[in-house]
């Protein structure tokens, strides 16, 4: 018996509720339950008639290589765990504008150059064939034997790729003008999107292609973001970028065949997207010299270290509340290592303005830059800048304590190569093998190491006179 029985889906989170409520349960969001209609087979959702038997096996056993083919393109084959597995779907979310759109036709065309046998497919639900075609011209990549379509059908798009030999990879763009035409909500809807997904999923398992299914990340408007679909797919790519940089970043959140906290840099030229195969010698390419208020942060993305500057500026405060400004950091870090100082090292910042700013546009999620944070905005306050040729990590806790964070060599590795003499840095135990290692291995970098904030405030404390960073620099 057919029953149709409306129900309740968020499309923030994708949970689904039997009742309307003007907040969703799980999430948190308003306003953001809408009304489907499904049909269920059995009223109480109970399966009827007998199933096949199914079998156990031991956890022991050998299991099938995953098989990867990489695009060519270096930093997105590193995000991707090394490159493509056949079958498998990758999410590429990210706003409006980022440059989604213009990756994808990339890496399909470095496929395509690479293994001219395999069909490299590009399906355009979002624009015409011209404007396709116009930027591949000023990428660029005119002559490769990408196959170009427009489509948002769902079902001509399956029966075409059903009937394709040979395609290795195929893009959709974006999943949120797809639809099936066997439901009646619009293109964009939670169910919408997570039809179109499921059977293009099911299809490139069966055809063995790599699927990519370019999403926009939407915070409110009636179409779903990517997180409904995160749990569908291999892999979960998003890429981010400060609007008016030039700088972007490719991360990975889920990867079933790979590391999650893997990323990519690019550069969003004329000419596309170019790789960043050295972002730390790009991104310190513009500091200037001494001055008060910068510091370098030896930081670590994924597997590979690398090196930020990290700028804060104080000003008195014209109005009662002063303002805490902060651009690729987080808010409320900055006013945890703000009441540190003020708490443990009678330090206020409470007539002060306070702005942040991570140079280059990236968005560091490390704890590790509190210290990096807390030497800028002192060197910004006492107006001294900071030590020019060191480099500096390290994550504060609550009591002012300096703790271990992960990596410490590559990070210094990584100094050391830039040509920094100096790394500000934990203490870490006597006993901790990362720091015997570090040390004797990382000989050309002097490691000042500090324990508490307090110990950083006398490095860095203009009060006894310059002097005392004289000392420093004597000892050293
Ligand atoms: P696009 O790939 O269309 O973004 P998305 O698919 O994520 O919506 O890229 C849009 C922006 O990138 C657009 O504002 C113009 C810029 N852009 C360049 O700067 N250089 C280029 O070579 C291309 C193709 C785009
Ligand atoms: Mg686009």
């Amino acid at each position: 018996m057919a029953m149709n029985k409306p129900q309740f889906i968020c499309r923030e989170c994708g949970i689904t509720q039997s009742k309307w409520a003007g907040q969703c349960d799980k999430c948190g969001a308003w306003n953001t339950l809408i009304e489907q209609h499904t049909n269920e087979r059995s009223p109480k959702g109970l399966t009827k008639g007998k199933g096949q038997k199914i079998e156990f096996v031991g956890l022991k056993g050998s299991e099938k290589k995953t098989y990867r083919i990489p695009t060519g393109i270096t930093e997105f084959d590193r995000v991707c765990g090394g490159g493509l597995v056949p079958g498998a779907t990758l999410l590429v979310g990210g706003d409006p504008g980022i440059g989604k759109s213009t990756l994808l036709l990339q890496v399909a065309a470095a496929f395509a150059t690479k293994d001219r046998t395999a069909r490299s497919i590009y399906i355009s639900g979002e624009e015409a064939i011209d404007q396709v075609r116009l930027r591949a011209r000023r990428l660029g990549l005119s002559d490769t034997t990408v196959e170009l379509a427009t489509a948002t059908n769902v079902r001509d798009i399956s029966t075409t790729l059903e009937s394709t030999q040979n395609a290795q990879v195929v893009v959709a763009d974006s999943i949120q003008t797809l639809y099936v035409d066997n439901l009646d909500s619009a293109p964009g809807s939670v169910a919408q999107v997570r039809a179109s997904a499921q059977e293009l999923i099911h299809l490139a398992k069966r055809k063995g292609f790599t699927l990519f299914l370019i999403s926009h990340i939407t915070k409110e408007g009636m179409i779903a973001g990517p997180k409904i679909l995160e749990h569908m797919v291999d892999t979960v790519l998003y890429f981010e970028g400060e609007r008016g940089h030039k700088f972007r970043i490719l991360r990975a959140v889920k990867n079933r065949f790979g590391a999650v906290d893997e990323n990519g840099i690019f550069e969003m030229m004329d000419i596309g997207l170019a790789e960043v195969l050295n972002p730390s010698a790009i991104f310190l390419s513009d500091r200037g010299r001494e001055i008060s208020g910068s510091c370098v942060f030896a930081g670590n993305e994924g597997s590979r270290p690398m090196l930020l500057e990290i700028q804060a500026l104080t000003a008195p405060t014209s109005f009662g509340t002063p303002r805490r400004a902060v651009v690729g950091w987080d808010t409320g870090r900055l006013n945890m290592i703000l009441a540190v100082f003020e708490a443990r090292c009678d330090l206020s910042f409470s007539t002060q303005d306070v702005y942040l700013n991570v140079a280059g546009g990236l968005r560091i999620t490390e704890p590790a830059a509190d210290l990096a944070v807390a030497a800028a905005l002192v060197s910004s306050l006492s107006n001294v800048p900071f030590l020019h040729d060191a480099i500096i990590f390290g994550e504060i806790g609550l009591s002012g304590e300096i703790r271990a964070v992960s990596r410490y060599e590559s990070r210094l590795k990584e100094a050391e190569k830039l040509g920094f003499a100096r790394a500000i840095t934990p203490r870490l135990p006597d006993n901790d093998g990362s720091r015997n290692s570090a040390t004797s291995i990382e000989k050309g970098i002097k490691v000042i190491e500090l324990s508490t904030l307090n110990e950083l405030l006398d490095l860095l404390s203009p009060k006894p006179s310059i002097s005392n960073l004289q000392t420093v620099d004597e000892q050293l």
